[in-house]
């Protein structure tokens, strides 16, 4: 059975400050967040205090469809950047999504936005999920994540229907 882990958006709040100093570092400035909804949103809203860019979004789904056996990843697009907004043209954006998981959405939304005009694309992840990867980031995109992290379940503050109950399970998940 996968383990799972809580976070808690106390714990969530910190790795965005320590993402944005990261990227913050980097030597580039980035002039808009394009956040990969759902899990994107709410990280690139927290990250926005640090960085203080525009948020753009766009949405996917993922589906894992199992034909006769053989597994295979599908993402699409719910709502895209199409066409793209004259004010991103030429411009530095960075991708924003919650988990760093397969990467299989991670790489089909990179290899979408580049063939944008964009100067460059950098992409920040709260969590890095330690684990072989399915998809690719593809070549000169700067990477940054803010925390790495075993190959567990993660429950995010945002999805809880009881939020104290799953606060209390992120406490003792720490002891
Ligand atoms: P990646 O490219 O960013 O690595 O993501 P991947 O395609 O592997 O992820 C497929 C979906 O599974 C994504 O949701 C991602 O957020 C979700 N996911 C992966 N690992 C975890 C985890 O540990 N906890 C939670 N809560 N979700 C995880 P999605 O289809 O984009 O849906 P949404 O929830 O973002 O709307
Ligand atoms: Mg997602």
């Amino acid at each position: 059975m996968t383990q799972k882990i809580w976070y808690t958006y106390d714990d969530i709040h910190r790795v965005i400050k320590g993402l944005a100093e990261k990227i913050r570092n980097s030597g580039i400035k980035y002039d808009a967040m394009i956040a990969i909804g759902g899990g994107g949103f709410i990280p690139a809203r927290m990250l926005r205090c640090f960085l203080e860019i525009p948020i753009y979004a766009v949405t996917t789904a993922y589906y894992d469809n199992d034909h006769e056996g053989k597994v295979t990843n599908e993402v699409k697009k719910i709502q895209w950047l199409d066409p793209l907004p004259e004010v991103l043209k030429g411009k530095n954006v960075l991708v924003i999504d919650e988990v760093d998981d397969s990467r299989v959405t991670m790489e089909f939304c990179l290899t979408e936005l580049q063939k944008e005009d964009f100067d460059t694309i950098g992409v920040a992840v709260l969590h890095e999920k330690i684990k072989a990867k399915a998809g690719k980031i593809p070549e000169n995109i700067p990477y940054f994540s803010g925390i790495t992290v075993e190959d567990w379940w993660i429950n995010y503050p945002w999805d809880a229907l009881d939020i104290d109950q799953h606060n209390e399970l992120a406490a003792k998940g720490r002891n």
